[in-house]
């Protein structure tokens, strides 16, 4: 397999193409970005960080029955991957209260959700990812009800398994974001699920233990990044 040109680069991460059409090259960037990615800084190690906090999490969904985009793991900041028909949402999975949607109601923070909530958001730099509701996916031809009804799904099955993953390393998953698409017209979970996109506190201190350290400049992002990975590791002989 070899990286052969650039695709694209995002905010945290670059993708190539391969020999293979089947197959992209992900590399991991040493780059964090805040407020829509007005802000941004260089930060080492953060790319290896994400890509093995990620690569761990999506072969756990992987043996868990989630369908994913992931191949596998190739090097300390890179992946390989299925391209995928992305649908441009951001789809938001909530168990307790915290960021936008504490600031909305006026909650306490951590205060429990009575069920996990999902939320979607249309995935738009120009427009700041606004929030849309069913109807609005819907009316503009984003997904079908249908499609709807099965992202929804997905992302709770997701959340269950990732609450579970999480508690072996004394982590409590607050809320996190996924991206989704089509691949061989199987609806798969796709992009990345790492503290960067994911709110994570720790089970007994709800120390903050994800990018809210960066945006909220409360600690040090390599440092808490580090603690999620080693608790992952360590606890991964036990799923
Ligand atoms: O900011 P908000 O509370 O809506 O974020 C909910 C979750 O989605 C958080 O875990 C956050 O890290 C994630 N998120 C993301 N990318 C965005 C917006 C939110 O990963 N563009």
């Amino acid at each position: 397999m070899r990286k052969l040109k650039e695709l694209k680069t995002g905010k945290a991460k670059r993708l190539y193409t391969t020999d293979d059409p089947e197959v992209l090259w992900v590399e991991y960037l040493d780059q964090a970005t805040a407020l829509n990615g007005k802000r941004k800084e260089q930060i080492a190690t953060k790319g290896a960080l994400n890509n093995q906090i990620d690569s761990l999490l999506f072969d756990y969904l992987i043996a868990n029955g989630v369908p994913t985009d992931f191949i596998r793991q190739v090097s300390a900041t890179e992946q390989l991957i299925h391209p995928v028909k992305m649908i441009p949402l951001e789809v938001v999975v909530r168990n307790l209260a915290s960021g936008s949607f504490q600031r909305k109601f006026a909650t306490d923070y951590l205060q429990p959700l009575k069920q996990p909530i999902v939320e979607l958001f249309y995935k738009s730099d120009e427009l700041d990812d606004p929030f849309m509701n069913d109807d609005q996916v819907t009316a503009l031809g984003i997904a079908s009800a249908v499609e709807l009804v099965q992202i929804k799904q997905l992302a709770l099955q997701i959340n269950q398994l990732l609450i579970a993953r999480f508690a072996q390393g004394q982590l409590t998953l607050v809320d996190f974001k996924i991206e989704v698409g089509y691949l061989n017209g199987q609806l798969v979970l796709a992009d990345e699920i790492s503290p960067d996109s994911c709110r994570l506190v720790d089970t007994t201190t709800q120390e903050s233990l994800d990018k809210d350290v960066f945006r909220k400049h409360t600690g040090d992002l390599t440092t808490v990044y580090r603690e999620v990975l080693t608790r992952l590791q360590n606890s991964e002989v036990a799923h």
